[in-house]
């Protein structure tokens, strides 16, 4: 690989927070070594595109200033598309000649899974680039940008429903992005001190929900003094019934990355409690003896499903974001300038830069269930029947190896 002169950027995949601080970290990197740096506009759709473009907007130290690290969402924009998914059989030739038309020598490609696939894709076909770990649903072997702001975000929200929740007696369901990954309503809902936590990674038994649900509920609301309560669940949208069978609406179709989206996790969740408090004489009861009982119009308590979409990845991005984004973007320009391409950031320890091979950082990392048992024995419900007792061994450490969530 050639000496690194102009480097573009490229944001794909879904957006979220700590996008404009890899690009700042970035440009302030490539500036700082003499690297001239230019926006890719709308991730892979501008890159295909890009013999097209008249010109493209260069990161001056001028230009650099003006991103704000803070602000979730990407000044380069971004798209769903996956090169090898295009028709056009001179792909690869029109991508390379739209960066010999600009001189771009290497790629910082900020994304997830699909955007790393198709990075190691670009990779074998020789052009240099180095992925900046992004998605906020954080199924990626190393951490990835975006994944505390949505965690921030989610448990927020769902702190801010307990009020409505508190203020009509209701049982809230908070359903969250996270594709098939349970990390950000996991962390999302521990942050929040939801009552209950649905996730894929552990297919959901409703009679043990129900049964954690009518307990805390109802103790809550006879021990309140002013028979006030609610209950709260998040729930993935990957969430899978008690057979494994994914809960989805099969009527919302795919993406242009051609996966399914997801929807109706929550909305199943509140059916089937529903179903079960209709039939539950010990509910009624409990309504009569508490004064909330009203023949016909009050005879169950209410009960609300609330799917935040993409307010979770929007907005601000947390300070973490920008300091870890900065880095991320910083550091694979310093592996481009090093020759390296088909890789992705894992970290930056003192004067190392940290990587992986982007085959290997894009195998799917899922919710440690040992966590999950350790919350467990906390109260926590995960829609299992928990293990008796959590044993714990304690263990003296001396170095600190994995820091992510
Ligand atoms: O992959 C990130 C993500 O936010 C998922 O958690 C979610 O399923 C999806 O993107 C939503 O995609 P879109 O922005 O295309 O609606």
């Amino acid at each position: 690989m050639g000496e690194m002169k102009r480097i573009g950027v490229i944001t794909s995949g879904g957006d979220c927070g700590g996008l404009n601080a890899v690009i700042k970290g970035a440009a302030q990197m490539a500036l700082r070594n003499g690297i001239e740096i230019v926006i890719i506009p709308n991730g892979y759709a501008g890159l295909y595109n890009l013999i097209q473009f008249k010109e493209l907007v260069t990161l001056t130290p001028q230009r650099v200033d003006f991103i704000d690290s803070n602000l979730a969402g990407s000044e380069a924009g971004h798209s769903r598309v996956k090169i090898k998914k295009i028709k056009d059989e001179q792909k690869y030739q029109r991508i390379k000649q739209g960066l010999e038309k600009f001189q771009i020598d290497g790629l910082v490609i900020s994304g997830g899974d699909d955007t790393g696939s198709v990075m190691v894709d670009l990779a074998s076909h020789g052009i240099a680039c180095v992925q900046a770990p992004k998605t906020m649903d954080l199924d990626l072997q190393p951490y990835s940008v975006g994944g505390d702001s949505t965690i921030n975000r989610i448990s927020q929200f769902v702190v801010d429903l307990k009020t409505t929740g508190k203020t009509h007696n209701r049982i809230i369901v908070v359903e969250v992005f996270g594709r098939y990954a349970g990390h950000t309503a996991f962390r999302g809902g521990l942050g929040a001190d939801a009552d209950c936590i649905l996730i894929p990674e552990v297919p959901v038994d409703m009679d043990i929900v129900y049964e954690h649900m009518k307990k805390v509920y109802m103790g809550r609301i006879e021990k309140s003094d002013v028979k006030s309560g609610t209950y709260t669940i998040v729930v993935a949208e990957g969430l899978k019934d008690i057979n494994g069978k994914g809960i989805y609406d099969e009527s919302a179709g795919l993406d242009t990355f051609g996966h399914k989206k997801l929807a109706g996790a929550g909305k199943y969740v509140c059916q089937q409690v529903e179903k079960r408090m209709k039939q539950d004489a010990e509910l009624r009861q409990f309504m009569e003896t508490t004064g909330m009982f009203v023949q016909d119009l009050y005879e169950i308590p209410e009960i609300r499903d609330v799917r935040p979409g993409h307010l979770v990845r929007c907005g601000q991005t947390s300070a973490f974001d920008v300091s870890f984004g900065r880095e991320a973007g910083a550091a694979a320009v310093i592996l481009l300038k090093q020759g390296l391409s088909g890789v992705t950031v894992v970290d930056v320890k003192g004067h190392q830069v940290r990587y992986m091979k982007t085959q290997d950082a894009i195998v799917p990392r899922y919710v440690d269930l040992s966590v999950v048992e350790f919350y467990e024995s906390l109260g926590v419900c995960f829609g299992r029947s928990s293990k008796q007792d959590f044993k714990a061994e304690c263990v003296e450490i001396t170095e600190i190896v994995d820091r992510h969530y």
